[in-house]
């Protein structure tokens, strides 16, 4: 049988963290075949809460799940953790700027990234999740220096996967059979939904997205603002955020990480630019990427026109923006 993984989730308590520890502990996230010990922080005022989660998780008598650990200490969070799912964070609340925000984040992040360094096992593996996403990954990143940059990313999958879901409802054909959008940059409402590349399985075939979409000017305009908006929708339907699957994406986003993404087959994932597509070097921006033992790479060489340049830079812009404003922050 297979050593137990270490699975980090902070903000275990909250609402995502609610919907992903079992897909975890159920192995949707490593596989079938491999036990988890599930790490699980949150905040004094969550403790509660979070000790509720770790009964339920007891309840649910899960085969796979070999220990827990339920904790306000960060650091008895971090030790020896192999994978870690970083969702906890601080809300923007009604009549906050977004400095207020971008502030609380950045200090919670700076102060994990240490604890990840000091005390996760070698080649922990980090996904942040809270937003903004990005960002609060870039300073794990910067704080944490000696954690490989390969090995801290953000989550855009949610994002890929409603691109995805968007072109099979359209198109009236099964999700699976669609593949290859790419979500360029920040996650946020300036992200990139781009289909330029994507591809549907017909039984003629591979064909383009493009190809198949007679009306070509929704590709150019709703569908790039319902990606863009669909959270927003969510909260509005729901009066609570996407949590059901933001966590089904941070188990593919691991899953492909870990496991490799299928031939043929790209998927989003924020990372640590190193110039490719003219993107500014040291932001953690969303790039098409495929992988293969355990190492995530960015898909070259992809043609990029004009329309697509803009919108790439775009988001590239308030990235480089939300960078600077954080590193105020932590003045
Ligand atoms: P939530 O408010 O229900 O849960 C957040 C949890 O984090 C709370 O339990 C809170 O006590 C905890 N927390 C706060 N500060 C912490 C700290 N310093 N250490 C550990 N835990 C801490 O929020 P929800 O809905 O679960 O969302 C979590 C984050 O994920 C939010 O920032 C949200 O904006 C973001 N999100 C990101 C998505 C993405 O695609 N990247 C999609 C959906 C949400």
């Amino acid at each position: 049988a297979k050593d137990p993984v270490r699975v980090l989730v902070t903000g275990a308590a909250g609402q995502i963290g609610y919907a992903l520890v079992p897909m975890i502990a159920r192995g949707l996230m490593l596989g079938p075949d491999q036990p988890v010990i599930l790490h699980m922080l949150d905040i004094e005022p969550a403790v509660e809460a979070l000790n509720g989660v770790k009964m339920e998780l007891i309840d649910s008598a899960l085969p796979l799940l070999k220990g827990i650990v339920a904790t306000t200490d960060v650091v008895e969070a971090c030790k020896g953790v192999n994978i870690a799912i970083m969702v906890g964070g601080f809300p923007r609340k009604e009549g906050m700027e977004r400095k207020d925000v971008m502030s609380k984040n950045a200090s919670i992040y700076k102060e994990q990234a240490s604890a990840l360094e000091q005390h996760a096992a070698e080649n922990c593996k980090v996904l942040v999740v809270a937003n903004p996403a990005n960002t609060n990954a870039l300073i794990l990143k910067e704080f944490a220096p000696s954690i490989p940059e390969k090995n801290v990313t953000c989550l855009t999958r949610l994002d890929h996967n409603r691109a995805l879901g968007q072109i099979a409802e359209r198109l009236g054909v099964h999700v699976s059979n669609v593949k290859n959008v790419i979500i360029w940059g920040n996650h946020s409402s300036a992200q990139y939904p781009d289909v330029n590349h994507a591809t549907v399985t017909t039984s003629a075939g591979e064909k383009p997205v493009r190809e198949l979409t007679a009306d070509d000017n929704w590709l150019s305009t709703e569908f790039i603002t319902t990606v863009q908006q669909r959270g927003a929708a969510i909260i509005k339907a729901r009066k609570l955020s996407s949590a059901l699957s933001a966590a089904s994406a941070a188990c593919d986003h691991i899953h492909d990480w870990v496991l490799g993404t299928p031939k043929g087959t790209w998927v989003s994932m924020g990372v640590y630019s190193d110039g490719s597509y003219g993107i500014q070097p040291g932001l953690i921006y969303s790039f098409p990427v495929t992988c293969q033992n355990g190492e995530w790479s960015i898909v070259q060489g992809l043609k990029i026109d004009d329309f697509s340049r803009e919108k790439m830079k775009a988001t590239e812009k308030e990235l480089i923006e939300e960078k600077e404003l954080a590193y105020s922050c932590l003045k």
